[in-house]
């Protein structure tokens, strides 16, 4: 796996005042499954879109299996396949029917279209539905049918942007396996995604990406033991006194507020530290509302370099709110 098949330096990308992409540089190897993982806006759709030359370089420089992606454009399409964001289905189609076209659009056999389509029909849960016009097809049908096309021919470098957005849990499991099935023959996969459980899973290499920079890289394994042991989250009424009080500590390794709180990573186990903690708590009389006990998860990686959650703010209030009604801690949340 050391072979690079996708080499960016410096890239930025501006639209108007916006700076979208913002130097960023980062090496694709051969055979890896590489995402770009960060919260809707960080510029991954913007990425993918340059590097699959559907926008010009601004600046910087990019190259897929040495091609040189803007004097060289057609040898890159020839080695890359991609799977929008946005749908770009043929509404005047039968799911099947848009398959084909696809796969002679790309020269596969006939025997190899009919094996591909009758798998990937059935792996994206469409095979019965094989007859119908893509235009009566739900949303998230829509959204199947169009991973089946991205899969269906084997490129050597595979972008997928947000594939599993919008789909229920074991839709999601099916296509991480096909996934990794379609990278074990050989296909180079880079993936964005804003689903944290979706690059631990499915990366051998991630790169965080907040407004247009890499803040962070490494595998799943590396970023999170980079933070420490187990993690603290404590929701105080007073963060900053609480903050100033908690550095002091010397089992603390950093104390970081977020939306959800303060995240607290720690130099010891936390279970051991506990008690102490919240004898702490009692003597310095500090209003503690929540606190819990968990491993460091990507997500934490993310707060720990932005102060900011990955997922949606609003869904994560959502949970919050019901949370606490179920403990009976109020709030009234709306
Ligand atoms: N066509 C466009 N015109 C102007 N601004 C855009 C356009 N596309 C994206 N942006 C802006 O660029 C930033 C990055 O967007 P995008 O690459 O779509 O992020 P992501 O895919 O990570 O959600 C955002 O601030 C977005 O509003
Ligand atoms: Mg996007």
């Amino acid at each position: 796996m050391n072979e690079t098949i996708l080499s960016v330096q410096g890239l930025q990308h501006k639209y108007g005042e916006v700076k979208a992409v913002d130097n960023i540089s980062f090496d694709v190897k051969k055979g890896e499954i590489f995402s770009f993982l960060g919260p809707n806006g960080a510029g991954k759709t913007t990425t993918i879109n340059i590097l699959t030359t559907l926008l010009p370089i601004q600046s910087g420089k990019a190259t897929i299996s040495n091609f040189d992606l803007t004097k060289q454009k057609s040898d890159v399409r020839k080695s890359i396949g991609i799977v929008f964001q946005n749908e770009t289905l043929d509404f005047g189609l039968t799911v099947w029917e848009s398959l084909e076209f696809h796969g002679r659009i790309y020269s596969l056999s006939k025997e190899k279209r009919r094996s591909r389509i009758d798998e990937l029909l059935k792996v994206v849960e469409l095979y019965e539905k094989r007859k119908e016009l893509v235009k009566n097809l739900s949303g998230g049908m829509k959204r199947r049918l169009e991973i089946a096309r991205g899969l269906l021919t084997r490129p050597k470098l595979l972008f997928l942007d947000e594939p599993t957005i919008g789909l229920d849990i074991q839709t999601r499991m099916k296509i991480w396996n096909y996934i990794k099935k379609v990278n074990r023959e050989g296909v180079t996969i880079f993936l964005t995604t804003h689903y944290m459980d979706e690059a631990d899973r499915l990366s051998d290499s991630i790169y965080i990406i907040d407004k247009g920079k890499i803040i962070a890289n490494g595998t799943s394994e590396s970023l999170k033991n980079s933070l420490g042991k187990d993690m603290i989250y404590l929701e105080t009424k007073n963060d900053k006194k609480t903050t100033s009080i908690l550095k002091k500590m010397k089992e603390i390794k950093d104390v970081k507020s977020s939306s959800k709180g303060l995240v607290i990573s720690l130099k010891t186990e936390a279970t051991q530290f506990m008690p102490k903690l919240i004898e702490k708590i009692k003597n310095e009389e500090i209003e503690a509302i929540n606190i819990n006990i968990k491993k460091p998860t990507l997500d934490d990686v993310f707060i720990h370099y932005t102060g900011r959650g990955l997922r949606d703010e609003n869904k994560e209030q959502n949970q919050m709110s019901s949370m606490m009604k179920m403990m009976g801690m109020g709030g009234g949340g709306h």
